[in-house]
């Protein structure tokens, strides 16, 4: 008994021990809450995948999907050339859907960056375009007020020393075929570049407000912490940019400080997610259709009412939603993009306040029939979205007291709380419960909002 003690103690010791290593920097939970303050509150912003992926104009994993050999993709660097390329334009459309910042790829899984690098030539400077897109990027998104955020991939298909793994498009058939594939190749060498690299885009582009990494596989021929060097890495980006944002794709989730938020991917969660028993902060990332580079044949798009569900539903679980546009190898959105674009801004124009500053309803509030809920915790608001508009009398459970006035968000027009008529309505309220009388007419927007002001 006592020799299990003893041997417990020694065991618990070391995991302390261990915890108390895994740290990339000090900061308690109130300064990350604070630090992440304007991130919870803005709730939805804009994701764009553009490179040269574009040109092939069938998904950003092209050049894995057909096993593409780097001189057979050079066509597409050859022909980068985006004459209509005019950040301003995607700006001002992001800005009008009510998207609050945005994340774009300055190098995705392919290595080619769209920003001038020092330790490349596989970038955006020498091809036929020959500006640095990022940073007429970064200037016209600023401009617009919309906070900055890169994307950088951990990934890289085109680095000579990057290895073969089994997501490369040359990836191997068995483990001989690896070894040979990768000798001479040196993650050791790579790893500098990436560690140069992010050090460029967070170095020339000012204050940069979110990273996002992605991302790690581990496991046999994959790729993890140790191959990114993600503790030295994450050091490095905290120094640089002590107010950015995180994501969690550099496989460091024991770490305190390796990331400040989970980002299901083209998932809509069921639930908060947690890590560790605590509610965490998290992003879902998703596409309009089906890939998130330019894909001129995938069809399955998304409509703007699924849309708005994604964006509301995210935020009634206290996440948030970046969805995605790939622009044309024009520069160019595409005109589905548009209009989703346009629609969902009609939406938030008027709804807006349901969504920024907003978060999962406390418990007490029980969820209506076909409706979601969202509350801002600033100005006790509670907010309704029916997303299938009932037949005028709406019964709200266990609301009796709670209520000072109700009203519909996009107009502001009153909506009385009083007894249902006729004896089979009547009959619906239990004692506790309310009735909001709502008018027979689906108001013109999409998701009529019921904003709710509490006692
Ligand atoms: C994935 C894909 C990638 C996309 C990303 C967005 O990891 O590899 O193409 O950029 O998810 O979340």
């Amino acid at each position: 008994m006592k020799k299990h003690i003893v041997l417990l103690c020694l065991f618990s010791s070391t995991i302390v021990a261990t915890q108390a290593q895994k740290k990339i920097w000090n900061e308690t939970e109130a300064q990350k809450k604070e630090r992440l303050a304007w991130w919870t509150h803005d709730r939805f912003g804009m994701f764009i995948h553009w490179g040269t992926y574009a040109l092939a104009g069938r998904h950003e994993w092209v050049k894995k999907r057909e096993r593409i050999a780097d001189r057979d993709y050079q066509k597409y660097f050859d022909h980068f050339n985006p004459d209509l390329y005019n950040p301003a334009e995607w700006a001002k459309m992001a800005k009008a859907a009510g998207m609050k910042y945005a994340v774009i790829t300055t190098k995705h899984h392919e290595g080619f960056t769209l920003f001038d690098s020092k330790f490349t030539d596989y970038k955006v400077t020498n091809t036929p375009y020959g500006k640095d897109a990022l940073k007429e990027w970064v200037d016209a998104f600023r401009k617009e007020g919309l906070k900055i955020g890169f994307y950088y991939s951990l990934i890289d298909w085109h680095h000579p020393a990057y290895t073969i793994d089994r997501v490369h498009p040359q990836s191997a058939g068995s483990d001989e075929e690896y070894q040979k594939l990768n000798t001479g190749r040196d993650m050791s060498v790579y790893r500098k570049y990436l560690k140069d690299q992010v050090t460029e885009i967070l170095t020339n582009y000012g204050k940069v407000d979110v990273l996002w990494l992605d991302y790690s596989f581990p496991g046999k021929h994959g790729k993890g912490r140790d191959d990114w060097g993600s503790v030295e890495l994450l050091k490095l980006v905290r120094k640089l940019q002590p107010g950015i944002i995180v994501n969690d794709r550099a496989d460091l989730k024991e770490y305190a400080g390796g990331w400040d938020f989970t980002t299901p991917e083209q998932f809509k969660v069921s639930e908060w997610p947690t890590y560790e028993g605590k509610k965490i902060p998290w992003e879902t990332c998703q596409t309009f259709s089906g890939s998130w580079g330019y894909y001129r044949d995938e069809l399955t798009w998304k409509d703007h009412k699924q849309l708005l569900v994604l964006l509301i539903e995210s935020v009634s679980k206290g996440g948030n939603l970046l969805l995605n546009v790939g622009p044309t190898a024009r520069g160019t959105l595409d005109h589905r993009a548009q209009e989703a674009l346009r629609k969902m801004g009609d939406w938030t124009k008027v709804n807006g306040r349901s969504v920024y500053g907003c978060t999962q309803a406390p418990d007490e509030f029980e969820v209506p029939d076909h409706s979601l809920l969202t509350y801002n915790p600033q100005t006790k608001r509670l907010y309704i979205h029916l997303l299938d508009y009932p037949l005028q009398n709406f019964t709200l459970k266990g609301m009796k007291g709670k209520i000072k006035y109700a009203q519909f968000l996009h107009d502001a027009s009153e909506i009385q709380i009083r007894e249902p008529h006729g004896y089979w309505s009547k009959k619906v309220l239990e004692e506790g419960d309310i009735n909001l009388a709502l008018p027979v007419n689906k108001p013109e927007v999409e998701i009529p909002v019921i904003e709710v002001f509490l006692k």
